[in-house]
């Protein structure tokens, strides 16, 4: 099947995809992490590519003459990228890291309000700790990478352009281009050196928490943009490359990160070689042919196999096939997921390819010293070292680190009026116009007239936070109001000025409660912010069981006032109820802090014409049904609600139906059993013991503190069970959980009982509770002595109705623990197969009927 979409003018017939065709077998090579294999065969469909910024003699001789000056203590240190949260200025004068960074929501100092010349004064400090060479003897420059991802978003008072997600319905690169640049300038007004974008992920499956990271999935468009974003960043052959406007970009995750089974956050991709190449490596065609100097390994699997550990993949095909001279940063301790090895040791990562170890938290000291002694014994070829070193050191050279001034004397740290400067924000605000997808015009009611009334109505109306979504000041983006967006509009304010200035009148009422009767309501409503793993869900249905959102615009519509969706989101998702209930309907994805690029479009003047028409088209498929997933435009059996591509403007007169499906399939026959732990626990899920507010977790066969002991023990074949041994008085609590929340509503809605094989050894205290966990003081317990002491020494099968648990509060909607033991003192109990069973509530062990 071909790759053909008119309307966005893209090449036709780009490659052919195989996607539901042929599946050929993966190919033993491909598969294969063994070192001695030397000639590996790389298929022919990966391309050599043509890369903009070209070896060059002088910086190669430069590279190689510092290279042959440096000790293996600095050589490591150039491998080891440690966060600003975990080390001090004299760590960094002591060791030379090569860089650091700032993860999400990292400021300095902790201060989330820190100014421009605070950001500054880091990067003054580490870089002046890193050319000291009292005491490690290296003057090489350190960098400083961190994600602006929409903007410079970890600062305040930044600039947010909209998610790659609205990005994607502009269809405009060189206004990607130029967003680029102004990310590039607010990033060095701060004196950080690198960015970790852009995100190139082709994402199929839309459960997954980090669609709205995607521009499209559509492969041809993020080859395009992800050339123009790279071109931005660090320079085009215009310009000329990493001049004073430049920072150094990272094509990432590589690769496969957005066709993981199920949309699951670090899953596992199944795609063929094939596919992994016309689908999810397009981005880095367009990005690394444009010269980005860095690569960031992807937390996923290719079949079963993580990235950071993959030398295929990073080695034979990035590095030797595609031509890749840059080099390959790791994700947050991506190197401790990979099969054998811990976030303090992992000489696999290195031997496969990887070449700087991003270690945040304090495990950078314990890999440091690892891998140094790694290399001393030859485990870590010494020869791959050098060659991972002598890439840090090129990019170093290139991107004019050794010839640039200190960070606080450099071009934009001088500059007033960088961050969030009027151009930057007219920029976004244009990407904010061209981003609105227009999915509902009935009646044309839109653009209004403002000179009318308006209600605004809607906890989106004026809230900045949620209209920025993930990644904004925060990791996850929440805990943010519209103070801390310093020069930022929100939606409503963009409609008041406005409606005002027409002579119009506009009242905010969130709940829609108004004063005055409108002549129109604008309801600006959709997701809560997330970020990674904490945005995944298991199936589409905005609101499931909740539908606040879907009330109000019916309240309204009641009422007879014409009703306007804004739909904040970073994803299509189902949303057929609350498309009935509105007259007119606008995709707004993510939009960031420039919200008046709404009333652009939507308002007209005193003829009915609006300034802006809408020219955002879908990104993405939107589905017809909250279980249509995946659903892309290349799949044999196309039926979305709305296809890749749609979008309305003023000119077009399509009445959509006030009467589309309401209907929510069961999740029954979707949702079997869901297993949490069979042999070892099921990922993301960990074995962990919780104590003293503090979470270890099992990486081994056991795990022990005074109070409790876990490990590892046989059942029917080797370690397929765990035994647990409460020692003291002490209450503690063993757990299978995950760092994310895990959406288990099509579990309860499927009466599921929570079931696992339990065999008790010894119960000398009356104490053993279970609990499944929803977050800090958020849980549900129920008492498992009585059915327990029956039973004593053989293996039982116990099941409990999840609606125990349901009835006591539990948010199903993010659990962080599905299975949770609580005991004390002598007691010790065997556990295996722990899985979650659909449709056997009313057969449980222990049932909690509804009364
Ligand atoms: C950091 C993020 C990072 C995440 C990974 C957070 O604490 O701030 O930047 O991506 O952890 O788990
Ligand atoms: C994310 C990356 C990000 C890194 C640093 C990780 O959790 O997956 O996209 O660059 O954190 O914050």
């Amino acid at each position: 099947m071909k790759f053909s979409l008119s309307y966005f003018a893209i090449p036709a017939a780009l490659f052919t995809l195989s996607a539901c065709s042929d599946n050929p077998a993966i190919p033993s090579s491909a598969k294969s992490s063994d070192n001695s294999q030397s000639a590996t065969q790389v298929p022919d469909f990966w391309p050599v590519l043509d890369i903009a910024i070209k070896t060059d003699a002088g910086v190669e001789k430069q590279v190689a003459e510092l290279l042959a000056k440096m000790t293996i203590e600095q050589k490591v240190a150039q491998t080891i990228q440690p966060e600003i949260r975990d080390i001090t200025v004299e760590d960094m004068r002591q060791y030379g890291f090569g860089s650091f960074l700032n993860g999400g929501g990292a400021f300095p100092d902790n201060n989330k309000h820190a100014t421009p010349q605070d950001w500054i004064a880091v990067a003054q400090a580490m870089y002046l700790a890193s050319v000291d060479d009292s005491l490690d003897g290296s003057k090489i420059p350190t960098m400083w990478g961190t994600d602006a991802v929409h903007g410079h978003n970890n600062v305040i008072g930044a600039t947010l352009f909209p998610h790659n997600i609205g990005l994607g319905a502009m269809h405009n690169p060189a206004l990607i281009k130029e967003i680029a640049k102004a990310t590039a300038a607010e990033v060095m007004a701060t004196g950080i050196d690198w960015v970790f974008a852009p995100t190139v992920a082709t994402v199929q499956d839309d459960r997954w928490g980090r669609t709205y990271e995607s521009y499209s999935e559509d492969p041809a468009i993020i080859r395009q943009y992800s050339q123009a974003i790279v071109e931005g960043l660090q320079g085009d052959p215009q310009s000329g490359y990493f001049k004073d406007d430049n920072v150094i970009s990272t094509v990432k995750h590589f690769v496969g990160d957005g066709g993981t089974v199920k949309g699951d956050d670090q899953g596992d991709n199944l795609s063929t070689e094939q596919q992994l190449f016309e689908l999810h490596a397009q981005g880095y065609v367009g990005g690394l042919s444009a010269g980005a100097q860095v690569v960031m390994a992807s937390f996923n699997s290719w079949h079963g196999e993580k990235l950071h550990g993959h030398q295929y993949l990073l080695t034979d095909v990035l590095k030797k096939r595609m031509g890749f001279d840059g080099f390959v940063v790791g994700d947050w301790n991506g190197h401790g997921q990979v099969l054998g090895c811990s976030n303090e040791s992992c000489p696999q990562a290195m031997n496969a390819g990887l070449d700087v170890y991003m270690v945040a938290t304090p495990a950078w000291k314990p890999l440091y010293e690892n891998t140094l002694a790694q290399v001393k014994s030859g485990e870590i070829p010494l020869a791959r070292l050098d060659d991972a070193v002598t890439r840090i050191l090129r990019v170093k050279v290139r991107a004019g680190l050794f010839t640039k001034p200190a960070p606080s004397e450099r071009k934009y740290a001088n500059l007033n009026n960088v961050i969030g400067n009027d151009a930057h924000r007219a920029v976004a605000r244009q990407a904010v116009r061209e981003s609105l997808v227009l999915l509902k015009n009935n009646g044309q009611l839109l653009p209004l007239k403002a000179t009318q009334a308006f209600l605004l109505a809607g906890d989106g109306a004026d809230n900045i936070g949620k209209q920025s979504g993930g990644w904004t000041i925060t990791w996850q983006g929440t805990g943010n109001n519209n103070d801390d967006f310093l020069g930022g509009h929100s939606i409503y304010d963009g409609i008041k000025s406005r409606v005002e200035a027409a002579g119009g009148s506009i009242e905010l009422a969130v709940n829609g409660e108004y004063q005055q009767k409108p002549d129109v309501a604008i309801v600006v409503f959709g997701e809560e912010p997330y970020a990674e793993g904490n945005g995944d869900i298991d199936n589409l249905e905005y609101q499931r069981g909740n539908k606040t959102d879907l009330a109000l615009l019916r309240k309204l519509s009641a009422q007879g006032i014409p009703t306007v969706a804004i739909f904040l989101s970073g994803r299509p998702l189902w949303v057929n109820p609350e498309l009935n209930a509105s007259d007119a309907f606008i995709a707004a994805w993510l939009p960031g802090s420039e919200g008046q690029g709404v009333a652009d479009v939507i308002l007209a003047d005193d003829s009915g014409k609006a300034e802006f028409d809408f020219i955002g088209r879908l990104p993405f498929s939107w589905p017809t049904t909250p279980t249509q997933t995946p659903l892309n435009f290349y799949d044999a059996d196309y039926q979305p609600l709305f296809k890749l591509g749609y979008g309305l403007s003023y000119n077009s007169h399509a009445e959509l139906s006030n009467e589309l499906s309401e209907v929510v399939e069961k999740t029954e026959q979707n949702i079997q059993t869901k297993v949490l732990f069979e042999r070892s626990a099921i990922t993301p899920l960990y074995v962990a013991i919780n104590e003293d507010n503090q979470t270890l977790r099992m990486n081994s066969n056991s795990l022990m503190t005074p109070n409790i002991k876990v490990r590892t023990t046989d059942r029917t074949v080797q370690e397929d069970a765990l035994q647990i041994t409460w020692l003291t008085d002490q209450v503690s609590k063993f757990s299978l959980q995950s760092d994310f929340p895990d959406d288990l509503r099509s579990s309860l809605e499927a009466n599921s009982s929570l079931q696992f094989d339990i065999k008790l050894n010894s119960l000398s205290e009356p104490q053993i509770e279970l609990l499944i966990e929803c977050g800090d003081a958020c849980n549900g317990r129920v008492v498992l002595k009585e059915q327990l002491e029956n039973q004593q020494s053989s293996w039982q099968t116990m099941s409990i109705d999840l609606g125990c648990f349901a009835q006591q509060g539990v948010d199903f909607s993010k659990i962080y623990s599905p299975f949770a033991l609580t005991a004390n003192k002598d007691t010790q109990i065997e556990l295996s197969n722990i899985r979650l069973v659909a449709n056997s509530a009313d057969v449980a062990t222990i049932q909690c009927a509804a009364n």
